[in-house]
């Protein structure tokens, strides 16, 4: 290739050069002026090797600054968490063109359910991610095996990495690893949020997908979760998550709480089916109503009317708390929130050991383990007081096949539901987020965040938003609607009731 050089470039060279040679000639000269500190701040410098966005490792060599202080570490983690292993590894280890195994028959959705209930597309349920693919595996398997259509399930990955997980950059110990292929073989789609969000700023996302792809009506669920249908008609069990279910008449009663048809009677729902219908149902009563509860909010329906009337969620109060704010200024507004039942929710903090058993695959005899399990010795000591007790932790029984038919199997692994809820409660809730913290790897790889300096990052946030919150309505504690008088206008112009 043969390099001329257009003279009307090269002239050009000459005078950006000066001037830039003239700019930080002025800028050394005026460098302790404000007008200087200002420029250097926003001017980029190119090619600096120590600016802290660069990749390079920080020079060991260099000699200490006179006066400087040596870092003082912390002791490393106690009990740091076992590594995880994939929790569905019949798709883990085979080939794309593997499809996932069948559904129970009786729970396989029809494409038209949601005309039947009046809907003309079905409605979007949202699945927020930040951390911990065997969590939100496991809860995404447990919904389409209840019913749920895969095409209508949205994960939504929040975990700040970028397009790493879709490049399958980041190591199954990464806390924040995902794998969209295993998403996309189970038929689920994936929406990236572009930053990481707070769950106040999540909650808004969903809001905008909604916006954006025009639905009044949409369903979010926590991925923490386990749920079923009910398959096995009433069920009385009653869950740490639990609230009062509210009812409206005696066949609304009989249909969701004392004696849901089984699978496989006449009139037996899917939890889907029962969300579709709990639309249907609420929109034809006319009321003013904001969010339907499923188990409190791991599993929500919500009206996007309500939220807009209120402002939406209060992204200055990013974490806990949060809901009360929104909650609080629903009911200030008049729009109800009730609780009301659906199907099965097993709010969980541990992992089923092959999820292959939710699709009654009678080879595998279901059991759990905890991800991030605490030390042999505090365990021992919780089960004195613990007040939700659990029958069994493992599936190591002695029992090598399992019942053919789903029904018989949906009775043990229902089993193992209530297990795996009363497990995550068994100290109250002292150890109920513990699974946050269960994967620990992930170093060097692309948007690593210390995981430890994560978590308590989260927490100091927490911290803050609460204290946002009570300034904001002048009261603490999440009862603003029924312990005070506040109106949605209240907000920031009220002093606080409290010393
Ligand atoms: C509820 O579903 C029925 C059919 O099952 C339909 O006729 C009715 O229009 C629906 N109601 C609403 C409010 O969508
Ligand atoms: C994601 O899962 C597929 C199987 O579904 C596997 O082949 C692939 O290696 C996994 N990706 C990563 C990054 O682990
Ligand atoms: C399983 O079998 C072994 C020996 O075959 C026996 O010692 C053990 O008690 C059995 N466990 C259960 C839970 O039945």
């Amino acid at each position: 290739m043969i390099a001329t050089i257009n003279p009307r470039v090269a002239r050009l060279s000459i005078v950006v050069f000066c001037l830039l040679g003239l700019t930080f000639g002025l800028l050394y000269a005026y460098r302790d002026s404000p007008t200087a500190t200002r420029l250097l701040k926003t001017i980029p410098i190119i090619n600096d090797n120590n600016s802290p966005s660069s990749n390079q490792p920080a020079d060991d060599n260099k000699p200490p600054l006179p006066g400087s202080q040596p870092p003082k570490y912390k002791p490393p983690p106690k009990n740091p968490p076992p590594p995880i292993t994939d929790p569905f590894p019949l798709l883990a280890t085979t080939s794309k063109d593997v499809l996932p195994p069948p559904i129970p028959a009786y729970n396989i959705p029809h494409p038209d359910l949601h005309l039947h209930y009046g809907l003309s597309r079905p409605p979007p349920l949202f699945i927020g991610f930040t951390r911990q693919w065997p969590m939100l595996l496991q809860a995404v398997v447990s919904y389409i095996t209840a019913g749920w259509p895969a095409s209508g399930i949205y994960v939504v990955e929040n975990t700040g990495v970028h397009n790493s997980n879709r490049a399958g950059l980041l190591s199954l110990q990464n806390p924040f690893f995902l794998n969209h292929t295993t998403l996309k073989r189970l038929g689920v789609n994936v929406i990236q949020t572009p930053v990481l969000l707070n769950f106040a700023q999540m909650q808004n996302f969903f809001l905008d997908v909604a916006y954006q792809e025009d639905h009044k009506y949409y369903f979010y669920s926590h991925q923490d979760v386990l749920v079923f249908s009910f398959e096995d008609g009433p069920d009385q069990e009653r869950r740490p998550g639990d609230r009062e279910w509210e009812v409206y008449d005696e066949e609304d009663k009989k249909a969701t709480v004392t004696n849901p048809p089984a699978a496989g009677e006449e009139g037996y729902m899917t939890i889907y089916e029962n969300c579709l219908r709990e639309i249907n149902t609420t929109v034809a009563r006319g009321e003013r109503w904001g969010f339907r509860w499923f188990q409190y909010d791991h599993l929500t329906l919500v009206n996007r009317a309500a939220l807009e009337a209120v402002g939406g969620w209060d992204s200055m109060i990013p974490y806990y708390a949060t809901d009360c704010d929104m909650n609080g200024k629903l009911a200030m507004d008049g729009w109800t929130m009730k609780h009301r039942r659906a199907g099965i929710v097993n709010d969980v903090s541990s992992v089923m050991t092959d999820l292959e058993a939710l699709y009654r695959n009678p080879a595998v005899v279901p059991g759990f383990v905890d991800p991030n399990p605490l030390p042999p010795d505090q365990e021992e000591s919780i089960k004195e007081r613990g007040k939700w007790k659990v029958k069994k932790v493992s599936g190591d029984s002695n029992t090598t096949t399992m019942p053919t038919d789903p029904k018989a199997y949906f009775r043990i692994l229902n089993q193992v539901g209530i297990d795996m809820g009363a497990y995550k409660y068994r100290d109250g809730d002292r150890q109920r987020n513990r699974w946050q913290k269960s994967q620990q790897g992930g170093l060097g790889e692309p948007y690593h965040y210390d995981p430890e300096g994560f978590a308590r990052a989260f927490q100091l946030l927490t911290e803050a938003g609460r204290r946002i919150y009570s300034e904001k309505w002048g009261h603490q504690g999440c009862d603003i609607a029924e312990k005070t008088q506040l109106k949605l206008q209240d907000q920031w112009r009220v002093e606080g009731d409290f010393e």
